[in-house]
């Protein structure tokens, strides 16, 4: 039975850039809660306050943006070794010990301890942590190095042994390659491996597959569910895509406009959306089968409007523009709460209870 304690609770998290241009309020009190083992999916239109929130998580939030709001649990966990370091649970003694991210300097050594080592990133974009003029080998190695107490040649033999959990082909040979000599693919193998290197409990990965083909996205998010199986970790899994949402996560977070409009289980997301921008999400995602009356593939439903200027987030419900159910009165008026709608279903909607939105999509097509 999976551990399901709370590992990361974010609560009321507001992470704003001051411009001269105004205020951009990108995250703008966003509440997850991330459980042992669990992986989160979080969703949402470019632009919506994604990346700034999982680099708020990290303290890497980019500059001129902080944090000026919220508390950022984590919930450390040390298994202490007993004197036969064996593994029986008579010779350890659990403890816990709870810190608040968003109070460490965003320089010092403790979140630099948990960085890379408890709480893991990868990107889109692998050449944002790996670098350029140094081998796969001695990236991952130097993690090692960083955070654990082994020889040199131990975090060599654990490099190599990491390569070969990604399924990087001839690990042996790879691990002295520089970055450009691989594919994109193996690039995106190489950093989930240096990421996991240290065993994080918690793995943030923020559009892992976005820039990948079609197959090699396939095969990353095979590795990644199967390494979080084996580890037992959680991940915190960020796209803009649906169809990977469904393959990949178990509780899903809607975000819009740097706040949280809908929450609920993944299958509770795809059959009973309680947000009209959740179901407009679900409308845009093609799928196969999905045929109009004249037998044609319908054609996608792009969601209407677009997103607002960040400077000039609407009054009242910040979907009102861009929302088929808009009444004119209320949805103008007053800002709707994010109220718990059934049991772990939060949705931030007036007329929650009373639409009948439509959840169109299978889930069982979409998970491959
Ligand atoms: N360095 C920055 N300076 C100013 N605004 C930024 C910066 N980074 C992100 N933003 C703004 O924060 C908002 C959220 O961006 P982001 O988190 O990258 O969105 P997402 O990852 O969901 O596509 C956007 O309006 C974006 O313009
Ligand atoms: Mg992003």
């Amino acid at each position: 039975m999976p551990d399901r304690s709370p590992l990361l609770e974010i609560t009321g998290l507001k992470t704003h850039f001051f411009l001269e241009q105004g205020i951009v309020r990108a995250v703008d009190g966003v509440n997850i809660t991330v459980y042992r083992g669990q992986t989160v999916g979080v969703v949402g239109e470019s632009g919506c306050g994604k990346s700034v929130m999982a680099r708020s998580i990290l303290r890497i939030e980019p500059p001129p943006g902080h944090i000026v709001e919220g508390q950022i649990l984590f919930h450390q966990a040390f298994t202490r070794p007993g004197p036969n370091n064996g593994p029986s649970p008579n010779n350890s003694s659990s403890m816990s010990r709870s810190v608040d991210l968003v109070k460490l300097d965003a320089r010092g050594k403790e979140i630099r301890g948990i960085r890379g080592a408890e709480i893991s990133m990868v990107f889109q974009e692998p050449m944002t942590s790996l670098s350029p003029v140094h081998t796969i080998g001695s990236q991952i190695e130097e993690a090692i190095l960083l955070h654990q107490d082994v020889s040199e040649g131990e975090a060599r033999t654990h490099a190599i042994k990491m390569l070969e959990s990604v399924g990087m082909p001839r690990p042996h040979d790879i691990i002295d390659r520089y970055p450009h000599q691989l594919s994109g693919g193996m690039r995106q193998r190489a950093m989930i491996a240096m990421a996991l290197s240290c065993h994080p409990s918690l793995l943030i990965a923020d559009e892992p597959t976005t820039a990948l083909d079609v197959t090699t996205q396939a095969q990353i998010l095979t590795l990644m569910r199967n390494l979080q199986q084996e580890l037992g970790m959680a991940i915190l899994f960020i796209t803009h895509d649906l169809g990977v949402i469904a393959q990949m996560t178990e509780y899903v977070v809607v975000m819009y406009l740097g706040e949280v409009v809908e929450s609920a289980t993944v299958g509770e997301i795809f059959s009973q959306p309680k947000h009209p921008y959740t179901q407009a999400l679900l409308n845009s995602i093609p799928q196969l089968g999905r045929k109009s009356l004249e037998g044609r593939h319908d054609r996608l439903m792009a969601i209407q409007g677009s997103v607002p200027d960040p400077y000039q987030i609407p009054k009242g419900c910040p979907f009102h523009p861009r929302c088929p159910y808009n009444d004119g009165d209320r949805c103008i008026r007053e800002k709707p709460a994010l109220r718990e709608i059934s049991d772990g279903h939060f949705a931030q909607c007036h007329y929650a209870e009373e639409l009948e939105l439509e959840g169109s999509v299978d889930l069982a097509q979409l998970s491959v």
